[in-house]
């Protein structure tokens, strides 16, 4: 099979693999059919997750077709049509008892990671009855892919994290499509005022059309000052920080009303200053998190009802061998008016 292989930091290279078998009795193979690429396969690129090693097939977002299954699963046949999660989970483990399948012992966030991802033809899915989902007709591939990880991400790292409440003052810092599947999931909630930051003109045009009250177009103390003047000098309830560097993320400790929630969802290559000289008395909540994919279900039940539409973030389509030339286009989403990019497969 075709496959998009990591060579090392800044090189990305498509390869012919071996097509991947059944190892374990609760393994599936999926064909792919529709896969996208995530803002933390950037990081990757950049070397910020040391965990990924030469040779590795990137990816954890995609939907396609079960082409086998092992004698342990019990939910799934060849043939049908499923939504691939990013998490994957034992259900047996401490972790996963505890509900935190994002830290199981022999899963968590390894596919694209550890393991083999899913930026290929096919992919091998451990422990698949609790790692795949169900697709009906009526959701298409290209809402479904956006449910692997950006949507569940947005929804547990950032909204639920944070937790937004009716009436808060909500800022999202980065409006890449975490950034904007936050504000799509904070609304959710009804804050009374959603303001995005970022530097990319048309990513915050794209916010302003998905419902968010403001949009500043600036970063370090120019962002401050702005979001501190559309909340009279008193800051924000709830911060997001979606863009994963340290300087977004100082940005979100300094325009936090008292009693602030910050809830970090960027992937972080660098360590990054807390100002807890101003900070400590406060009473701010900063949490961080790798996506459990809990929401997942939920969101498929949102997409299907009509009330999300994820497919919104997505400007750009490609053919699988063209996927170096989509890893391009969001890598330069400024220049080139990206959001979401996806990758068609096979049909
Ligand atoms: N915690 C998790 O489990 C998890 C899961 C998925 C993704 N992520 C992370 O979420 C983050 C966002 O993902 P994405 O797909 O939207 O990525 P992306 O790269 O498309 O978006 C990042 C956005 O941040 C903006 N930005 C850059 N510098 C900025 C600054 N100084 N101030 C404000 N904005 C700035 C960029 O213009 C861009 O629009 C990434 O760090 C990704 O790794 C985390
Ligand atoms: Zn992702
Ligand atoms: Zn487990």
């Amino acid at each position: 099979m075709k496959a998009l292989v990591y060579r090392g930091p800044g090189i990305l290279k498509l390869e012919e693999r071996p097509d991947p078998v059944v190892i374990q009795p609760t393994d599936a193979v999926v064909r792919l059919t529709t896969i996208s690429i995530c803002g933390t396969d950037l990081h990757i690129l950049k070397g910020d997750v040391p965990s990924i090693s030469s040779g590795r097939i990137l990816g954890h977002e995609g939907v396609g077709i079960v082409e086998a299954v092992g004698p342990e699963v019990h939910d799934f046949r060849p043939g049908d049509r499923v939504l691939i999660s990013l998490t994957t989970s034992c259900g047996r483990c401490s972790y996963c008892r505890k509900g935190m399948p994002s830290h199981c012992r022999s899963g968590g966030w390894i596919l694209g990671n550890s393991i083999d991802g899913t930026q290929a033809e096919f992919v091998r899915i451990p422990f698949a009855d609790n790692g795949l989902h169900h697709l009906v007709p009526e959701i298409d591939d290209e809402a479904a892919v956006l449910l692997s990880c950006n949507f569940p991400t947005s929804l547990e790292c950032g909204t639920m994290a944070a937790s937004v409440n009716p009436g808060d003052r909500v800022a999202i810092v980065g409006a890449g499509p975490v950034g904007l599947a936050a504000l799509i999931t904070c609304r959710l909630y009804s804050p009374s005022e959603v303001i995005m930051v970022d530097l990319n003109g048309h990513r915050l045009q794209t916010a302003l059309t998905l419902g968010a009250t403001h949009i500043v177009n600036a970063t370090g103390p120019a962002a401050v000052e702005a979001v501190l003047a559309l909340t009279k000098g008193e800051g924000v309830d709830a911060a997001i920080e979606a863009v994963g560097i340290p300087e977004s993320f100082e940005l979100c400790q300094l325009i936090l009303a008292p009693g602030g929630r910050l809830a970090n969802v960027g992937v972080h290559g660098k360590p990054v200053s807390l100002h807890l000289e101003s900070l400590w008395s406060a009473n701010l909540t900063f949490t961080t998190r790798l996506v459990d994919a809990s929401t997942t279900a939920r969101l498929l039940r949102m997409v299907r009802s009509g009330q999300i539409h994820p497919g919104l973030l997505i400007t750009h389509r490609f053919a699988f061998g063209d996927i170096l030339g989509a890893y391009d286009t969001f890598a330069n989403a400024t220049r080139e008016k990206a959001g979401k990019m996806v990758v068609r497969v096979s049909e």
